[in-house]
């Protein structure tokens, strides 16, 4: 390792530009014997919230580390590097680092963008005795970013994984075989967030395997599940899984459009009232939801979302409930829907003309069919043990004037559970 003056580590970028050519390595001798060099990278890269120039990239460390990433649109030409600072503070952490890439033009989506992380070891002696190790870096990806005008779109969600590792292994697999644009994690990624559990691991290597990597060449969309707010880590969880760009305050709450299909993702928080006495004064999520009734309203209303043809939202707990189910709004038990969310957000799912619901929460699949007062279709996922858990298949396109979307639920086997075709 290397012992440096605080000026030699000075990076020629701004926060979240991008420098072509820029090398961002300073320095390092590379002693392996040393522990400073130790293996840092400790999960595949997982990228979120793909936008027309840019994209974020998520990866947990082992070691206090710096961390960007190099792309290009060629495998062996990476010429744009993206740093992660912020106020002009170039980000270092010992858990998690998010990268995200604001390319100066649209990004291609017709052939993939070429990317790796790179990460380097820190360690600080005093503010001017800084010491870097070797820069470690992932092998190169090829992203696909999903493309706004798609003729076709795949999505692939899955639910209620709650750490089972033999089922998330087999998703992994199920998961490339599909091959979705866009993958959908809808919810309770755990079982809760308490220490010693590493919450970045959990939500970024959740395989426990850097060669699982269901994230690393499409981007991953959060829907937040009852489970990710339980446990005094829970708050870290938006370290890993960021959250939209756009609206800090409503993380969870995307509104996205890609060719024939809309895609709304909606937070339906936890089963039970926020004056429940176990949450002791920590749940919030009744004027949460109002806010998010209000942000459903004015997205809906917006040109891309109004004119697709087809349209779904996820949320975690389920919108519409079986005769006698508990609806989560009393003291008693714990919601199997969500009468909150259902009195807030159906309505206007209904007036918006959105097909479906894709959840989960139940451990259980099913498929709630059209009713004649409720013609949004609702498809449950299955839970977290193999022999219940579910990918939901959405399948969207376009040609000319005809459109079509087909929604099924698989099990691991591939075994067909439900299916609904629509065309416009
Ligand atoms: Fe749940």
């Amino acid at each position: 390792m290397g012992v440096i003056p605080v000026s030699a580590v000075a990076l020629t970028t701004v926060p979240g530009t991008v420098v072509q050519g820029a090398e961002p390595n300073p320095s390092g001798t590379g002693d392996p014997s040393d522990d400073f060099n130790r293996p840092l990278i400790a999960s595949p890269p997982v990228v979120q919230n793909p936008r027309s120039q840019g994209f974020g990239v998520s990866i947990a460390v082992a070691g206090l580390a710096t961390a960007w990433v190099e792309y290009g649109f060629a495998e062996d030409d990476l010429s744009f590097t993206a740093i992660a600072s912020h106020h002009g503070l170039v980000q270092a952490d010992d858990q998690v680092l998010h990268v995200r890439v604001h390319h100066p033009d649209e990004l291609p989506t017709d052939r993939p963008v070429f990317y790796r992380v790179v990460v380097q070891p820190l360690r600080y002696r005093s503010a001017y005795q800084l010491e870097r190790g070797e820069p470690q870096e992932t092998p190169v990806f090829a992203l696909r970013l999903p493309d706004p005008n798609a003729k076709r779109l795949r999505v692939v969600s899955i639910n209620d994984t709650h750490e089972n590792a033999a089922t998330i292994r087999r998703l992994h697999a199920k998961i490339e075989e599909l091959d979705p644009d866009l993958l959908v994690w809808n919810g309770d990624t755990c079982n809760d967030f308490n220490a010693p559990k590493a919450t970045e691991q959990i939500l970024l290597n959740p395989a426990n395997d850097l060669a699982q990597r269901w994230a690393s060449t499409r981007p991953l969309l959060f829907s937040n599940g009852n489970h990710d707010v339980r446990g005094e880590r829970a708050r870290e969880a938006s370290r890993s899984l960021v959250g939209c760009p756009e609206s800090p305050d409503l993380p969870y709450n995307q509104a996205l459009r890609f060719g024939p299909l809309a895609i709304v993702t909606l937070d339906t928080g936890e089963d039970k009232p926020d004056a429940h006495p176990v949450f002791a004064g920590t749940a919030a999520y009744e004027p949460y939801r109002e806010q998010q009734a209000a942000w459903l309203k004015q997205v809906v209303a917006q040109p891309a979302i109004r004119s697709a043809p087809f349209k779904i939202a996820t949320t975690h707990i389920p919108l519409r409930g079986l005769p006698g189910h508990n609806d989560g709004t009393a003291v008693d038990g714990y919601a199997y829907y969500s009468g909150f969310g259902a009195k807030l957000w159906l309505p206007t799912l209904k007036a918006a003309g959105f097909q479906a619901v894709l959840s989960g929460h139940m451990h259980r699949d099913r498929l709630d069919e059209a009713t004649d007062q409720m013609p949004v279709l609702q498809f449950v996922g299955g839970g977290p043990k193999p022999e219940q858990a579910t990918l939901t298949v959405v399948d969207a396109q376009r040609d000319g004037d005809r459109a079509e979307m087909n929604i099924r639920i698989l099990d691991l086997d591939g075994n067909l559970l439900h299916q609904k075709q629509w065309n416009s």
